[in-house]
């Protein structure tokens, strides 16, 4: 497995891959990587010829609260993972290089940046958005795959690639959960044994919506209110937004007449969690 931090190198590799006919699949991450990282690594290597997975924990999408320089690193670990999952290339871009003096464009997808997490974070998916399209210019690869987990982030990135006519096939994967249902984070490292036991609220609540949808529970403030007595329950737990939306459009519905998505985000202790499910027929 190759280390490449260069972009220079880094899109002379990938050049060189497709010069000699080769299918390139590409995993973003932030590293720390868990279970859910290793699902879309294991995917992506089953769709390609060679697999590169890019670790950069992106300044530009955390905001000047938040936890950019608390958020956990684990080189050698992830280095190891990396292997055992198949990658031929991890690339490790350093800041500097990705965003130096002068840097100013930015990617924007509004409208679906604007709800769910886009109004406690609203320059999050402009800073999404634009690493990943530089990302893609950098490794440029055929495939790319990205988890449902986050999933305005992949409607984000997904209306981002149809908008610019990017050339790459976007993969998604559905959401990797601990056995008890909690979704795995990175951030799940942030919380305490008593916290993780809060945590299981949050999908413990989604299962119920999930439940309570499928024996024919439309109304989007019944189902909201269930989530909300469930996740209250638990001692510490702030909760941000519980929202149902359209899959599409991700604006809120007062009745689930099309696909909808329960999509949420807690704060527990010093983590701020979110997960979805869907709502479709
Ligand atoms: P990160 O949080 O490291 O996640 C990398 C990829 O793994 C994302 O596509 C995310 O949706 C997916 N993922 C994380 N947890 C998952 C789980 N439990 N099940 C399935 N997939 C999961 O998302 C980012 O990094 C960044 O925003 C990034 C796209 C790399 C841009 O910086």
């Amino acid at each position: 497995m190759k280390i490449i931090r260069s972009i220079a190198e880094m899109q002379a590799f990938s050049e060189e891959a497709r010069m000699q006919g080769k299918k390139i699949s590409f995993v973003p991450t932030m590293g720390f990587l868990h279970e859910g990282h290793l699902h879309l690594i294991r995917q992506a290597r089953t769709m390609g010829d060679v697999l590169i997975v890019s670790i950069f924990v992106n300044p530009i999408q955390f905001g000047p609260s938040e936890d950019f320089k608390q958020y956990p690193r684990d080189w050698d670990r992830d280095a190891h993972l990396c292997e055992s999952g198949g990658a031929d290339v991890i690339f490790a871009p350093i800041v500097e290089e990705m965003y130096p003096e002068g840097f100013q464009t930015m990617v924007n997808v509004p409208h679906l940046s604007q709800n769910l997490c886009g109004i406690s974070r609203p320059t999050h998916f402009q800073g999404v958005a634009t690493v990943v399209a530089k990302l893609f210019n950098c490794t440029k690869p055929h495939v790319a795959l990205f988890g449902e987990k986050d999933f305005q982030q992949l409607a984000v990135i997904k209306r981002m690639v149809l908008d610019l006519n990017v050339d790459i096939n976007i993969i998604s994967v559905p959401t990797v959960r601990e056995a008890e249902g909690l979704a795995m984070s990175s951030r799940n490292t942030y919380l305490s044994a008593e916290e993780r036991r809060s945590a299981l609220s949050l999908s413990k609540a989604l299962f119920k919506v999930r439940e309570l949808f499928q024996n024919g529970e439309r109304n989007a403030r019944v189902l909201i209110d269930t989530t909300r007595e469930i996740i209250t329950r638990e001692e510490g737990a702030a909760i941000d937004y519980i929202k149902i939306c359209d899959t599409a459009t991700l604006q809120d519905v007062d009745t689930i007449t099309r696909p909808a998505v329960m999509a949420l985000a807690v704060k527990i202790g010093n983590a701020r969690l979110i997960d979805n499910v869907v709502l479709k027929e």
